[in-house]
């Protein structure tokens, strides 16, 4: 979500300091360089070292520090795409608020002209001062992003709003602001992994699919500026809509849902043909025979009736399927496409370990309703989704 992206947080001196190397991780994990900066109180909460070592990069404390010609706080107002300051004490919010440049982080955030998101954490009495809540208004009224603190058990010992809120908000804020792209006006609807089929309360039948050609089509569509809902049935926590479903039954009931409003929807779901007839209500048994049978049944096409559907409906969302083959790709592809009556379908090739089922990398051929095929070599599935959504636009 973040690679080629620069972060730089800036810690103050709270409590809830030891919680940023979680963050700090959370951008790593997702491609940021980070860069952290922090008051002289912060390391009184967390060491300087262990933000070193986590962000992979030295940690600004001294503004007088000099190891260019820049002055300190510009070049590292001019390397960074977002700051997000977390914990923020009152001290440092109000000195933002009045232009006072202090210290090596306020200095930098004076001379930023990009997106800057403050998470506060206090205590409920200073939270609730009219003057940190005035400070807050003024910067708030010139775009500064806030992540408004939760209510709670309190490090001070009071009970009340204050707390820290959850780095998820936190992040999802960021990843938000660097990719606040304007609008494209379009709602893409994106299925993503296999769905289970429950035998019992232990037992289920499902199949190798990660999600992560989904995650990977809902990512870049969200990067477009395009409005997400991710259909999935995998947990995940994304910026965006995502509905959490498990079996095809679920799965159909959600798309339908979106339906009405949907410009584009993407089926990269390994959805289940069929489910078992009767789910035991409890764990089967084994029994003395050295076979069972199980009875299954057809589970609804889901591609299928949205075509169908589309073609009677006053809404009509471009369609999308996906195509997973083991054997005859192409010529297999050619006659679903006809079947299923979708506008694009996307085939790859289900029996190589190099792409497909849970690999980061697919390759793919491209097949629309007049025969056209059109192949995308083997990339990452960012690469690949992104490929994918120029060319159906
Ligand atoms: O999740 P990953 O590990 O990243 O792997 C990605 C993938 C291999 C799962 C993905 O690229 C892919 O091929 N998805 C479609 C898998 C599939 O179910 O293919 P199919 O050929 O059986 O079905 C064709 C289309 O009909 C698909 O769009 C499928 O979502 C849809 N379908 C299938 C059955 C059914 N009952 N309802 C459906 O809507």
């Amino acid at each position: 979500m973040l690679s080629g992206k620069n972060v730089l947080i800036g810690i103050t001196g709270g409590i809830a300091a030891y919680k940023i190397c979680e963050l700090i991780r959370m951008y790593k994990r997702n491609g940021a360089n980070v860069r952290v900066i922090c008051t002289p109180n912060a390391l009184n909460f967390v060491a300087k070292l262990t933000l070193q070592n986590l962000s992979q990069n030295e940690v600004g404390v001294d503004e007088f520090e000099v190891s260019d010609f820049k002055p300190e706080h510009i070049s590292y107002a001019d390397e960074a795409d977002v700051i997000v300051i977390a914990p923020a004490t009152a001290n440092t919010i109000s000195k933002i608020a009045n232009g006072i440049c202090d210290n090596l982080l306020t200095s930098i955030v004076c001379a930023f002209k990009k997106p800057v998101i403050i998470a506060p954490a206090m205590n409920c009495n200073m939270w609730g001062n009219p003057i940190i809540q005035e400070n807050l208004k003024k910067l708030k009224a010139v775009g500064y992003q806030i992540c408004e603190p939760e209510s709670g058990y309190l490090a001070c010992g009071y009970n009340g709003v204050g707390r820290l809120c959850t780095l998820e908000k936190i992040f999802d804020k960021t990843v938000e602001a660097l990719h606040a792209k304007a609008s494209s006006g379009r709602k893409v609807v994106i299925t993503s992994g296999g769905t289970i089929e429950e035998l019992d309360p232990v037992r289920y039948i499902s199949n190798y699919s990660s999600g992560k050609m989904g995650l990977a089509l809902a990512d870049e569509a969200f990067k477009n500026g395009d409005e997400v809902v991710l259909v999935t049935t995998k947990e995940v926590e994304r910026p965006y809509k995502v509905v959490k479903v498990k079996s095809a039954l679920e799965m159909q009931n959600a798309v339908n849902n979106e339906f009405d409003t949907a410009n584009v929807i993407i089926m990269a779901a390994a959805v289940a043909d069929y489910r078992a007839k009767n789910v035991a209500p409890q764990k089967m048994k084994k029994t003395s025979s050295d076979e069972i049978t199980i009875e299954l049944v057809k589970n609804p096409d889901i591609l299928k009736e949205l075509c169908d559907k589309k073609a009677v409906s006053k809404n009509s969302p471009l369609i999308v399927g996906f195509c997973a083959e083991s054997e005859n790709l192409l010529n297999n592809a050619k006659e679903k496409i006809q079947k299923k009556g979708c506008d694009f379908l996307v085939a790859n090739d289900i029996s190589r370990k190099d792409i497909g089922f849970s690999s980061d990398y697919n390759e793919v051929t491209i097949l629309d309703k007049n025969g056209n095929a059109t192949q995308l070599e083997r990339a990452t599935k960012t690469e690949i989704a992104r490929l994918i959504l120029d060319y159906i636009k």
